[in-house]
């Protein structure tokens, strides 16, 4: 069964397919346009941007912080509950060394603000903080999947496997559109791997 959407699609296979190819067109546009670079690099206004940008014709929630608790794995993220009070706490994290912007983004991650789509639009949130900061951006064509997945699920508890392999990846092409364009690329967001449990959390 496919997550409710816009476009009546009932198929997941199929809402993934054009889902992939959508987003990937709007990712385009919010580079080109310039738009992107306006955004507030580090708020959650501006992934909540981001996130409707690219996702805003697929989903009535696109840009909106869920409500319904979500995991994946054995993770489950931040709860609804709480869920505000920590995107005002991470919106206030220090971002002007590597360290502190990628500790930044596992937070980030740990709350996951978004019923889908998390990984793409906060992955462009990252490389807009690097960039405004530090004027590099991660070539996601040096990170291999698998590993930065592995990294993803063990940051939480541990984050120097994440911090490595973002370090090993960082390149100053800062506004190079083929680079950028592999964080979306670098996705796991075909059908089954990637979906979430939402039922039993309370
Ligand atoms: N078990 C886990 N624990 C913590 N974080 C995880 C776990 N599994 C995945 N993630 C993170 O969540 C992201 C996926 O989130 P989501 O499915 O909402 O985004 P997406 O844009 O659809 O997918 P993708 O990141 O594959 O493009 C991954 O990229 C990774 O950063
Ligand atoms: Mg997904």
């Amino acid at each position: 069964m496919a997550l409710e959407n816009k476009l009546g699609i009932t198929s997941s296979g199929e809402l993934a397919n054009i889902e992939e190819k959508l987003t990937k067109i709007k990712a385009i546009e919010l580079f080109e346009s310039g738009y992107l670079d306006t955004l507030n690099a580090g708020t959650f206004d501006a992934l909540s941007k981001i996130h409707k940008f690219l996702f805003g014709e697929i989903y009535d929630f696109a840009g909106q912080v869920r409500t319904v608790n979500i995991a994946k794995g054995n993770f489950r993220f931040a709860p609804v509950m709480y869920l505000q009070n920590a995107l005002d706490n991470i919106e206030k994290m220090k971002q002007s060394t590597f360290d502190e912007i990628v500790e930044k983004y596992v937070e980030m991650n740990i709350a996951h603000p978004f019923r889908e789509g998390n990984g793409r639009s906060t992955r462009i949130w990252l490389d807009l903080i690097f960039k405004k900061e530090l004027s590099v951006v991660v070539d996601w064509s040096k990170v291999d999947k698998e590993d930065y997945l592995l990294a993803m699920e063990r940051s939480p508890i541990r984050d120097i496997e994440i911090k490595h392999i973002l370090k090993n990846a960082l390149t100053d092409d800062v506004n190079n559109r083929s680079i950028y364009m592999k964080g979306i690329d670098n996705s796991y967001h075909y059908e089954g791997y990637n979906a979430y449990k939402t039922e039993d959390l309370k």
